[in-house]
């Protein structure tokens, strides 16, 4: 039983080093001897789950689920993901594990099985924005080739009508999608506000490339959406009148996500979320000579950079008062450039100046991100 205890605790870390700040995770579920336990995650607070009135941090699991299971002969603990599960079965003796995959029904009017993915959007409703946006088949279904795509898109809006349900504006908002391209996200996040949360909104997608602003117009005026304005325009080039509540950036390549994030700091707007598609930013730019040991493999230094890239983004985004969450926002599987910042203005935290300029002091050279802002700061003046 030992043994088969501590296989059980190995197999239970290496998912949990998995799932560690994953935004995606939905419950626990427990099973032995007839009896089940269900510990749906804290929805509010990334990496807890809820247990009899409790909050569980993840970490505290394998002695949780020890606690409770450790002397059971059979018992089965599922780890349920949107879109996978991992199943560990305690059998007498060993330790199985099991992780499976759910594709989307492309409509849910039934309750799901438990590990069945749910999208929030749901496509049964949805079928008009779905067809027109060439994401659903005539007859209803999610294009096998689409369905990627539309998962991302779907997890956004989750994400972002999260931060609304926590947040002051409720009444009427204005969104920028920067480096819209073929305007899933927008078409989709517009079809939330308006047409289920009865939320009005103003939505703007701007893009250098002029086809898909002509393909993002034409499929405006087949939907309808009035509120909506599509420009061929460069990011930092944006000018309102008006002011912009939320940001918005899905794998802007090149600088565009640093200049997304800088248009956001320059029109003080309330969110700022960017998932990075490039973050090679600071290649070039980071001394790794301490850490030759490692970074002699082109693969770790790569990755560092990413990492040295993304950290600094929200440090700064940070040091201007925004509160922002790192997440993965869909399973690595769904696309590697899957870290989303969530950033909300108005939370000044200590110390976190102070921080971005060490930071920035390790970086030979500037920050794409500063370079941005003082364009333009400086296009503000003239
Ligand atoms: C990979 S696509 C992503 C499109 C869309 N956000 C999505 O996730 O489907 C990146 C888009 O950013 C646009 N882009 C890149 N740099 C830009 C800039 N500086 N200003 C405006 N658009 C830019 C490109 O034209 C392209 O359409």
């Amino acid at each position: 039983m030992q043994k088969r205890n501590q296989k059980f605790k190995n197999s239970l870390q290496m998912v949990l080093l998995r799932l560690k700040d994953r935004v995606t995770l939905k419950k626990v579920e427990l099973y032995w001897e007839g009896e089940k336990e269900i510990l749906p995650a804290d929805k509010k607070n990334p990496g807890y789950l809820l247990a009899s009135n409790t909050r569980l941090p993840l970490e505290q699991l394998p002695q949780y689920l020890e606690k409770k299971l450790g002397n059971r002969e059979k018992a089965t603990v599922k780890i349920i993901e949107r879109g996978s599960t991992v199943k560990l079965e305690l059998l007498p003796g060993d330790v199985k594990m099991e992780i499976t995959t759910q594709d989307e029904p492309s409509t849910h009017e039934n309750s799901p099985e438990p590990g069945t993915r749910q999208n929030f959007i749901r496509s049964g409703e949805a079928g008009e924005l779905l067809k027109t946006l060439g994401i659903m088949t005539p007859d209803g279904k999610i294009k096998a080739d689409m369905r990627r795509k539309f998962f991302q898109v779907d997890r956004f809006v989750e994400l972002i009508d999260e931060l609304i349900e926590n947040g002051p504006l409720k009444e009427k908002l204005t969104v920028l999608d920067c480096g819209c391209g073929k305007s899933y996200l927008s078409f989709v996040l517009n079809y939330w506000l308006t047409e289920k949360k009865r939320l009005p909104c103003k939505i703007i997608g701007i893009d250098d490339n002029p086809e898909v602003i002509a393909s993002s117009q034409k499929i405006q005026q087949q939907l309808g959406y009035h509120n909506m304005e599509f420009r061929q325009e460069k990011i930092l080039d944006f000018q309102s009148s008006a002011p912009v509540d939320m940001v918005l950036s899905l794998h802007a390549c090149d600088t565009a996500t640093d200049e997304a994030l800088a248009l956001g700091l320059h029109l003080s707007s309330s969110y700022i979320i960017a998932v990075p598609c490039c973050q090679a930013a600071l290649h070039g730019k980071i001394d790794f000579h301490p850490w030759e040991g490692i970074c002699k493999h082109n693969i770790f230094q790569n990755r560092l950079a990413d990492v040295f890239t993304d950290g600094l983004r929200v440090a700064a985004l940070e040091a201007r008062n925004y509160r922002v969450s790192v997440v993965e926002y869909v399973s690595p599987l769904e696309t590697p450039k899957n870290i989303m910042l969530r950033a909300s203005r108005g939370y000044p935290q200590p110390g976190a100046r102070t921080n971005y300029q060490q930071l920035k002091a390790k970086v030979r050279g500037t920050v794409p991100l500063e370079n941005f802002l003082k364009t333009l700061e400086h296009g503000k003046k003239s």
